[in-house]
């Protein structure tokens, strides 16, 4: 799989591509990224990517021609990409649209700036995504959570199959479970009793039901998706019920 960023601050992605898990990710050749400085598609002496908008108002907005021509660029280069811009009013970045994303052979990813990108620039753009309800001031941080949410799911790229399994969100889509290390004891606080019994079956099930009641707290709206959906068993549905009993008295 590979990546195209196009983005007026390279250097941010510097050390994301360079550390850890992405990082061997990269070096191994099992995800390829390119990050292309969008003042090298500029064309006048100045490497100027923006302009005052059209109609007055604040702030500037990124020319279309810069991103054009290295749309063109890496399309001749690499093949026609699947093309996502970053913008704080986009679709909401989820993990099943990682899952989407994974699957895909080339994705280039526009970092949007300033108050926008020329709107003719969306003829070219596939997805408009947006990471969360909040304003950044650029598109470089949501691009390199999409990557870094993208390439955790490439196969081969986490050592531990099982991990990815077990993750929240993944799987069945609930929140995963609470975790402990040694010691058994520490200031006082102890690790649950069933964690140490080495009963397999029963802290499977144990895990199930933190997983559930975890879900049930904090995101309700999950739960209530997955029953819509038919997604849980019958032993699951009860112990949904039996948690939401508990907690009306
Ligand atoms: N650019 C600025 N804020 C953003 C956000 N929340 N998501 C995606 N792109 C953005």
């Amino acid at each position: 799989m590979r990546f195209s960023v196009l983005t007026v601050l390279p250097g941010l992605f510097d050390c994301f591509l360079r550390e850890g898990v992405i990082g061997k990710a990269v070096s191994s050749g099992k995800v390829k990224v390119n990050v292309f400085n969008l003042r090298d598609f500029a064309f006048d002496k100045h490497r100027v990517v923006d302009d005052v908008p059209y109609g007055g108002g604040p702030g500037m907005v990124l020319k279309p021609e810069p991103i054009f021509r290295a749309y063109d660029h890496i399309s001749e280069r690499y093949g026609k990409p699947y093309v996502v811009l970053t913008e704080p009013w986009g679709e909401k970045f989820s993990q099943d649209m990682a899952l989407e994303f994974s699957k895909r052979e080339h994705i280039m990813i526009i970092c949007g700036r300033y108050e926008g990108v020329d709107e003719r620039v969306k003829s070219i753009v596939d997805r408009e995504v947006s990471i969360g309800d909040y304003v950044l001031t650029g598109g470089e941080l949501p691009a390199m959570v999409i990557m870094d949410a993208v390439i955790r799911l490439i196969p081969g790229v986490l050592g531990n199959e099982e991990s990815l399994r077990a993750d929240s969100f993944m799987g069945k889509g609930l929140l995963g479970y609470p975790n402990y290390t040694r010691p058994a004891e520490y200031r006082g606080m102890k690790v649950p009793e069933i964690l140490l019994s080495g009963h397999h079956k029963r802290i499977e099930e144990w895990r199930r039901e933190q997983s559930i009641r975890r879900t049930i707290e904090r995101r309700p709206e999950l739960i209530e998706k997955l029953i819509k959906d038919g997604k849980l068993s019958g032993e699951e549905l009860r112990l949904i019920e039996k948690i939401k009993k508990e907690k009306s008295v």
